[in-house]
């Protein structure tokens, strides 16, 4: 029988969690491909022994030549690292429509279409893992931030589903559920946040929501999270694992949050979201 591929491959290395997780699964003795829009933004992962390809998850040529390569040279993905992604935050009303698939392209369909090219060969060899990075905000929601939520809600559904169907090819999927996580994140969700700003009933709310989001980041509540290390560390664990939780909320303020917005009913949940956030009117 042939040698069963373990290779990792992993999307959006080039900061954060894709690249914590890369040097640490590298340094570990996996074999890890490194993956990022821009090469030259992972060249340094190749010094921690990761081998280093071009893949944006939102272009198909892009992500079929990586993973050709890798089924080239190991026969398969054996586990597959679906990172990639950002926060696209704005009012529901104004969010522009582009910019809302632009959301799902990235967080939602690139993590499908990577998944839906890998599991033939990992099928092919009954072994394989599939990771999403999910987030706290898969099980909860913070105004001015529906578009992103959307898209972690959906990789929750989609994660549960592909658990079931891809079980008896010997093929486990593991979501992972980071809380406050010290990354490029939340620089890259003001950013975004910045390109479709607009005068209009939301513009103090939206201000408001930027400055909470870079405040809880750097505010107290920042001990409640961590370092893109200990997400990295509890994919490991999850991959290393026979049988892993199907679900891995990551640092203490993604399992305090969750069990908070599980107990509270909706309506409690949004009168506490009024004492943070200004109601828009
Ligand atoms: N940080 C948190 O608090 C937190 C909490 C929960 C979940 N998460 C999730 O964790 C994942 C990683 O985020 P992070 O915190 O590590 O943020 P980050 O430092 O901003 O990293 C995001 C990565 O995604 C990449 N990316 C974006 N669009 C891409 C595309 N089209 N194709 C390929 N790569 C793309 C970025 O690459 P470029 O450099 O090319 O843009 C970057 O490498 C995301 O899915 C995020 O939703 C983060």
């Amino acid at each position: 029988m042939p040698e069963i591929s373990k290779a990792v491959l992993i999307t959006g290395c080039s900061s954060g969690i894709g690249e914590a997780t890369a040097r640490r699964l590298a340094t570990g003795g996996w074999t890890v491909y490194a993956t990022a829009r821009r090469l030259e933004a992972i060249e340094h992962l190749r010094d921690s022994g990761c081998r280093t390809l071009a893949l944006d998850v939102t272009d198909e040529h892009s992500m079929q030549a990586a993973v050709e390569e890798v089924e080239r040279t190991e026969g398969a993905v054996g586990v597959l690292v679906n990172n990639a992604g950002y926060s696209q935050g704005g009012a529901i009303e104004q969010v522009p429509l582009d910019a809302a698939r632009r959301q799902f392209e990235t967080n939602v369909f690139g993590l499908i279409r990577m998944t839906q090219l890998v599991l033939p060969a990992m099928r092919d060899q009954h072994w394989g893992k599939v990771v999403n990075i999910g987030s706290m905000g898969g099980r909860l929601t913070f105004p001015g931030g529906g578009l992103y939520h959307a898209t972690k809600y959906a990789v929750e559904a989609i994660s549960d589903v592909l658990r079931f169907e891809v079980r008896g090819f010997g093929v486990d999927v593991v979501l992972l559920e980071p809380g406050l996580i010290t990354t490029e994140f939340a620089a890259n969700a003001m950013a975004k946040n910045s390109e479709i700003s607009t005068d209009g009933p939301y513009t103090e709310f939206d201000a408001k929501v930027s400055a909470l989001t870079t405040g809880v980041y750097e505010g107290p509540m920042r001990r409640l999270g961590g370092g893109p290390e200990v997400v990295a560390k509890a994919i490991e664990k999850a991959i290393s694992r026979r049988r892993a939780p199907t679900r891995v909320p990551v640092t203490p303020s993604a399992r305090l949050s969750i069990l908070q917005r599980k107990l509270l009913p909706d309506r409690v949940w949004d009168a506490a979201m009024r004492t943070q956030f200004p109601q828009p009117k």
